[in-house]
Parts: structure tokens; C-alpha cells; sequence
């Protein structure tokens, strides 16, 4: 039996099964990962190997050391998941774009591999659907359709989430979130990686110093962050040589202007789509201001709040066994000539 019939029969003999466990792989920046998802909603395991270490020296991620480091881990980490899982397989699920294409494509080869080798069907997911698809992993997910706020280190979106797919409610005009909190946090002379380690200087200072708005013209839902970096960074400049002035507050106003933001997107994207709901994905969800805010407002609006759980907020494997699932169900199957790609539009 050559491939392609292999993966068609074991695809239609999970379906029938009713039980359908997805391997996943994500290398799209530097968590090399891979989950095994029961059913897109059971993680049976879920392993991470992180990056940071090796990137801290340089300030940031370097493409080249991140493709290497995933090339040398990706074997043992899929290795350990299925272990612990310790399940057979019916598909793989991998991340194929946006990220760094040298990274993307060690997932996307691994996986190919994998699929070829066991006869397995294989989904190509998007790694923004699959920041997306982690608050299917929570007890109790968001019920359809809902508003979700993604916002990583290269996307802040607001997403109407529908069953019938998700469409784009509004976006950054320049920055990402999480872009601008890093870029923020190194100008500030914090190491990499920046949301985190500006969130740890935030929590020392109080959000005293008065900062522009990071909201886009006229009244729509687009967010910009350049002003506000701009503005931010005069006044660090400005006080430079000031023995006084307090780093802290500075970042704890920065971060604050960040989370009213992206919150009031959200509220305003709520209530203008007319839904119930209002969920977070992606790194920045893993701030617990940006958490406990959008809790806040959304009860204030008689909305109900969902997050994933922290782990699953920043990059995951589990996750794109989450979306993988929803497409392995409507029969989206990839082929063996699947690429990696640096930009997908949403
Ligand atoms: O989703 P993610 O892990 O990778 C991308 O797909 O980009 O998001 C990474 C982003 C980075 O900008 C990082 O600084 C930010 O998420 N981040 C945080 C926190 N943890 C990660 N930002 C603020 N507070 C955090 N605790
Ligand atoms: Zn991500």
C-alpha cells in the first residue's frame, strides 16, 4: 500500500473510531515541542524544551541558532511525548507557518518523516489558530462564537471565533503586543526574554507616569504601539542620568498602557460582534496583569472571561493538537509536499 492510501484508510479508521490521537510538533520559534492530544481536548503528554539559555546572550532570538538547536532536539522531544503518551498514533499535526522559516521547517520535515514512515495522516496547522485552539484544552471552553484576543510576540489580533472558522475583528498597525514589550524591555537594558522580565520590573513600580493611549485613529478596533514605545522611550532618555527616576514606575506604566490597550479592544470587540465571550492566547496571555484585567472588565460587562492555563499560553505542542484535531475532523489532510512558511495571512 503506498502512502497516500495508508494515511486515507487509518484517517477514515480513526473517524470511525471515534478516537482520533494526534502526535503534534511546534518549532516555529524556540520551544522545541511536541504534544499527543486525545480527541483535540485530552493532553496525554506535552513536552517543551526551551530556548531561552541559548538566546539570551544575543538579546533576542538568533533564526540560525534556533533552526540548530531544534535539528538536535526535535527527535528526543517527540520521542519523550510518545513515551509518555504511550498511545498509538493516528496523525500528526505540525506547525507550518508563520515563524522562522529555518525552524518552521525542522518541524515540518520531522513531521513528514514521522507520517511517511507509519503510513499516518498528516495536518498542516496555523500557529495562530493553534494559539487560538489551547482554550479548547481548559475544563470548560468558550462557547462558540466568542471573541478571542490573541496577542504573541508577532500577532495581536482580535479574532471572532466562530464553528465555521475565525475572521479578524482587528489588528496591530505596527507592533505586535509582544513585540513592543520586548523591544520596550531591552531598551530599558532588561535580558531576553522581554514581556516577562518587564513584567517582574513592573511589579516593583507603581503606574504613575502619565503615557499616550496605544489605540489606533478614529473609532476602530486597531491597536498601534509606536507612539506609546516613542513616548515611553523619550522619557527614559530624558532621565537618564537621573539617579531618582524609577525604571519601575516607568515599566509598570508602559505595561499598564499596554494591558488598557489590548483590553478595551477586546471589551469594545465583544460588544460590538454581539457574543458572550472573551477568551486570551498567545505569550502575553501569560501576563498576570493582562489576565486578571481582562477578567475583571469582562465581568464588569457581564462577559464571561476564558484563559488558557499559563503553560499553554506561551508555545506549545498541545495546542496545535488542539486545532489539528478540528481539521483532521473536516478531513483538511495535508500532503507530503507540505512547506514551511514564514507568513500565512490569518
Ligand atoms: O506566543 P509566544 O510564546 O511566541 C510567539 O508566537 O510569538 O509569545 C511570545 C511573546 C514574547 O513577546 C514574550 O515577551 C511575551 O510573549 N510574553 C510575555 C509574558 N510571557 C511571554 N509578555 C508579558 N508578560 C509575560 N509574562
Ligand atoms: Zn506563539
Amino acid at each position: 500500500m503506498n502512502y497516500e492510501e495508508s494515511a486515507r484508510q487509518k484517517h477514515q479508521s480513526a473517524l470511525d473510531s471515534g478516537e482520533v490521537i494526534l502526535l503534534a510538533i511546534e518549532t516555529s520559534c524556540d520551544e522545541t515541542a511536541a504534544a499527543v492530544v486525545r480527541n483535540g481536548r485530552e493532553i496525554l503528554s506535552n513536552v517543551v524544551f526551551s530556548q531561552i539559555p541559548l538566546h539570551t546572550a544575543y538579546g533576542g532570538v538568533v533564526p540560525e541558532i534556533a533552526s540548530r538547536s531544534h535539528v538536535e532536539k526535535i527527535g528526543a522531544v517527540a520521542a519523550a511525548a510518545l513515551k509518555e503518551a504511550g498511545e498509538e498514533i493516528s496523525g500528526v499535526a505540525v506547525t507550518y507557518g508563520p515563524g522562522l522559516v529555518g525552524a518552521l521547517l525542522v518541524g515540518v520535515s520531522f513531521a513528514k518523516a514521522y507520517a511517511y514512515a507509519k503510513g499516518l495522516p498528516l495536518v498542516a496547522v496555523h500557529h495562530i489558530a493553534g494559539h487560538v485552539a489551547a482554550n479548547e484544552l481548559s475544563e470548560a471552553p468558550p462557547e462558540k462564537p466568542y471573541v478571542c484576543l490573541v496577542a504573541s510576540g508577532g500577532h495581536s489580533h482580535l479574532l471572532l471565533v466562530e464553528e465555521s472558522g475565525f475572521s479578524v475583528l482587528a489588528k496591530t498597525l505596527d507592533d505586535a503586543a509582544g513585540e513592543a514589550l520586548d523591544k520596550f524591555a531591552r531598551a530599558i537594558g532588561l535580558p531576553y526574554p522581554g514581556g516577562p522580565n518587564l513584567e517582574k520590573l513592573a511589579k516593583e513600580g507603581t503606574p504613575s507616569i502619565k503615557l499616550p493611549k496605544a489605540s489606533g485613529k478614529g473609532d476602530g478596533l486597531d491597536l498601534s504601539f509606536s507612539g506609546l514605545k516613542t513616548a515611553a522611550l523619550t522619557i527614559l532618555r530624558k532621565n537618564d542620568n537621573d539617579a531618582a527616576f524609577s525604571r519601575a514606575d516607568l515599566a509598570a506604566s508602559f505595561q499598564a498602557a499596554v494591558v488598557d490597550a489590548l483590553c478595551t479592544a477586546a471589551i469594545e470587540g465583544a460588544k460590538r460582534a454581539g457574543v458572550k465571550s472573551v477568551a486570551l492566547a498567545g505569550g502575553v496571555a501569560a501576563n498576570t496583569m493582562l489576565r486578571e484585567e481582562l477578567f475583571a472588565r469582562s465581568c464588569a460587562n457581564g462577559l464571561a472571561f476564558h484563559c488558557p492555563s499559563m503553560a499553554l499560553c506561551t508555545d506549545n505542542a498541545a495546542m496545535i493538537g488542539a486545532e489539528g484535531y478540528r481539521l483532521f475532523m473536516k478531513g483538511e489532510l495535508a500532503e507530503l509536499s507540505l512547506n514551511a512558511r514564514a507568513t500565512i495571512p490569518l
